[in-house]
């Protein structure tokens, strides 16, 4: 499963203003790798309707080329163009688009999304993402744009400039910088083929916003592109070094320590110690959970133990990223 080695390549350094937004819709345009901020997190952005742009995203990620990519657009219409969108569809694009969700449909007599980043599946996944940049690139660029996360395979979603080229430097051929992501976690995906809709990943819109659109409870189905990889794999998709300990009451001794909402004596009864949300808010948690996965991590402990995180709005996504950070390799 794992690629050759990627090509060595320099990185150029682009910033959020028109000559970087120009410059990377450029890039795209030439069939090259560039990272961008989405207001998720950041995504490794190339030509969607180019089999060799797309293998460069599997080949710097080293990650399982079965795995489909999600699509992005700039609007509502241009999506319209690669899928079909039924009913439920259409009321969760007007809802929610621009913004955090992610619709698989199926694919439209015109789709121009390629077999590679489709995965060869007869659907496919559509985004129109929020942050400014990221639109004004998608417009720019003037077709879809896949773009998973910005890390390497394995490693926890980049939601900072420094994260992108901690793990992918030298890799690309531009990184944007727009500062830190806002809502921190991966879009919500939501699968509308035949029937109910399904949600295949929890993400930065909540379930019950959702529900509330379609006017029904969704099941989590898991993610369908995934399902070709053996359960290990697909589980430890978010992994950190450290081992991970979930619903901790406190730190044991020598672990790192991740709180949410805790109490200051427990925080400061271990080293290193981070809090999601200090005030218990999950907007705020999610905005830093893999920034403070990556920050504890980086410090070498064996362990970070995890305090629990309540199960509701954005609590679904953020164990959901934890449960797979957690899960034995
Ligand atoms: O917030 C996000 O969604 C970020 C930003 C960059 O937009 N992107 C992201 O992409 O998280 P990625 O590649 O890490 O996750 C895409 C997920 C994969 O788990 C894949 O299995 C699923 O989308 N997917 C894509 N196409 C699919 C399809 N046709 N059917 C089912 N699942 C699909
Ligand atoms: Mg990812």
């Amino acid at each position: 499963m794992t690629q050759p080695p990627p090509v060595r390549r320099s990185t150029e350094r682009l910033d959020s203003d028109p000559a970087g937004i120009a410059r990377a819709a450029e890039l795209l345009r030439e069939g090259r790798l560039v990272a961008l901020p989405t207001e998720t997190v950041y995504g490794l952005a190339a030509d969607a309707t180019s089999g060799s742009a797309v293998a460069g995203i599997y080949a710097a990620k080293e990650r399982p080329s079965f795995n489909p990519l999600i699509a992005h657009l700039p609007d509502l219409a241009a999506a319209r163009r690669h899928g079909l969108f039924d009913a439920n569809a259409l009321a969760l694009a007007r809802a929610f688009w621009p913004g955090p969700l992610t619709l698989v449909v199926p694919v439209s007599a015109g789709c121009a999304v390629s077999d590679l980043a489709r995965a060869g599946l007869g659907s496919v996944a559509l985004r129109v993402p929020s942050h400014p940049i990221a639109h004004a690139i998608l417009q720019a660029a003037g077709r879809p744009i896949a773009a998973p996360s910005a890390n390497r395979s394995g490693r926890v979603s980049a939601t900072s400039a420094a994260h992108v080229l901690a793990d992918l430097d030298g890799r690309i051929d531009a990184m944007l910088d727009g500062g830190a992501t806002e809502v921190g976690v991966e879009s919500t995906i939501v699968a509308c083929l035949n029937g109910a809709p399904r949600l295949l990943r929890p993400g930065g819109v909540p379930r019950s916003a959702i529900e509330g659109v379609i006017g029904r409870s969704l099941v989590l189905a898991g993610e369908a592109g995934m399902a070709p990889i053996s359960p290990g794999l697909l589980a430890s998709h978010y992994a950190p070094a450290a081992r991970i300990r979930l619903e901790a009451e406190a730190p044991r001794p020598g672990e790192a320590w991740l709180g949410f909402g805790s109490d200051p004596a427990l925080q400061a009864s271990a080293a290193p110690a981070l809090d999601l949300s200090p005030g218990g808010d999950l907007t705020e948690a999610a905005a830093n959970l893999f920034g403070h996965l990556r920050a504890l991590d980086a410090l070498g402990p064996a362990v970070i133990a995890i305090a629990p995180i309540p199960e509701h709005g954005l609590g679904e996504a953020i164990n959901d990223r934890l449960r797979r950070a957690a899960a034995p390799r």
